[in-house]
């Protein structure tokens, strides 16, 4: 127990971290593209935000959330999700006065107490975005295309991204009320947890992963036949601007989505072979969720990418990150005087910005060598009884194999300026 994590839960390693940084990174650096700002918002809130806000019946909330009651018998709970959180925010701190749209980016850890699986974790990663203030097709479109440019920059291949209308709150209850009279005839056929569904959100059945709740709702019919002329000129829309940047999509009838919020666009990317759940984002248009957490009424619209299984997409599909390679110099020393000229010259390379290290193992000439070599140093600087002497040291280059003369008091010069070249 104290030497084994928690369920669900991964230790990101030092083998791995570089994924995570290049994966961060290149997050970053499209963010200041198209010029999304970050926010942080804390790991727990008011539970009572996640129920209004991603919806009492839906799987996350129900069966899946972290709650706890603090010292203060408050109810709190982990963030199965961010966009709750980000919504709360904008309006606590009164982001609405500001030039919209708000365009806010956010990367951390989510929690949700699902069936660990391959892709599918208890603590996972999410980069997300969310915009406010905009209604325009033209905006979904461009979020949409910002989320695929994310997968293109990673060097993902073989996505498909699936987009939907989920309707609004004047042609939902049409469809409901066609869905229910269709159903009704099966309900007995229906597994346990879409009967529930049946009952609190009879949408979600099509997203029961059960073969036989697959073909009954095969013919049922879908929120798309049902739009209202407002949500269908809208989907239309957003269609048009994604063919006239050439986004390849699949229109999908029976794409839902596993949270309550959403109005008009829902989307979702699928990939193979990442395991659980082959989505590796999705998201889509809240225009309702900003006033019902208490804010005044404004469109939103934004996305969450799984980190986690966009590096098992890596993995999968071989792709390797561009290695960052620096330099970088390790310091030999023998003797108990060595040790501290090699101490203080470590000090003075690290000043001048030079990647270096020296051994703090009390190891042998042999040892350190080896080390050295292991770790794949770029130099090593050699500081022994003689070396002291003379004052002058050897550098060797580890990878020619050449070694120079210099003086220790120009060491640190004559690194910055092989750096340099
Ligand atoms: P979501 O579809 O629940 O949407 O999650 C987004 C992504 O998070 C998924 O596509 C998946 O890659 C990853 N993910 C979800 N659950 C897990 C898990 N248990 N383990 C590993 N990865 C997981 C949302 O969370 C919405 N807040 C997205 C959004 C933002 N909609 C509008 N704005």
């Amino acid at each position: 127990m104290l030497t084994t994590k928690p369920r669900g839960t991964n230790d990101i390693l030092p083998s791995k971290i570089e994924k995570w940084h290049f994966i961060e990174q290149t997050i970053q650096e499209l963010c200041a593209l198209y010029l999304y700002q970050e926010i942080r918002t804390p790991i727990f809130e008011h539970t009572e935000l996640f129920l209004r806000g991603v919806g009492k019946t839906t799987d996350i909330v129900d069966k899946e959330m972290y709650t706890f009651l603090d010292k203060g018998e408050r109810s709190l709970s982990l963030r199965p999700e961010g966009t709750a959180a980000v919504v709360r925010a904008y309006i606590e701190n009164k982001m609405q006065a500001n030039p919209q749209p708000t365009k806010l980016y956010y990367l951390g850890p989510m929690f949700r107490y699902s069936r660990p699986a391959a892709g599918r974790y208890r603590q996972f990663h999410q980069f997300g975005v969310e915009v406010f203030g905009s209604q325009e097709p033209a905006m979904d479109a461009d979020v949409i295309a910002f989320c695929m440019n994310i997968f293109k920059k990673l060097g993902l291949k073989n996505l498909a991204l699936h987009i939907n209308s989920v309707g609004c709150e004047k042609c939902r209850p049409v469809h409901k009320e066609k869905l229910i009279s269709y159903l009704e005839k099966n309900f007995a056929e229906l597994c346990t947890t879409c009967q529930e569904r049946f009952a609190t959100n009879p949408l979600r059945i099509f997203d029961c992963k059960n073969e036989h709740c697959q073909e009954l709702i095969e013919n049922a019919p879908t929120i798309t036949q049902c739009l209202c002329e407002e949500c269908d000129n809208h989907l239309q829309q957003v269609e048009k601007y994604l063919r006239a940047i050439g986004l390849e999509y699949i229109l999908d009838e029976h794409l839902v989505r596993g949270l309550d919020y959403y109005t008009k666009t829902a989307f979702e990317i699928i990939v193979e072979g990442i395991g659980a759940g082959s989505s590796i984002g999705g998201g889509g248009r809240y225009d309702r969720l900003v006033e019902e957490c208490g804010g005044t009424d404004t469109p939103g619209i934004g996305f969450a990418i799984g980190l986690e299984r966009v590096i098992l997409a890596l993995e999968e599909q071989n792709i390797s990150i561009p290695s960052k390679k620096t330099s970088k110099v390790f310091v030999i020393n023998m003797g108990d005087e060595q040790a501290e000229i090699a101490f203080l010259l470590l000090a003075k390379l690290r000043a001048a910005g030079i990647v270096a290290d020296k051994d703090f193992l009390a190891r042998s000439f042999k040892n350190q060598m080896k080390y050295a070599n292991k770790h794949e140093f770029t130099y090593v600087i050699i500081i022994g009884e003689t070396e002291i002497e003379t004052g002058n040291v050897p550098i060797k280059n580890m990878i020619t194999g050449t070694q120079t003369i210099v003086a220790i008091i120009d060491v640190v010069e004559y690194l910055t300026r092989l750096e340099g070249e």
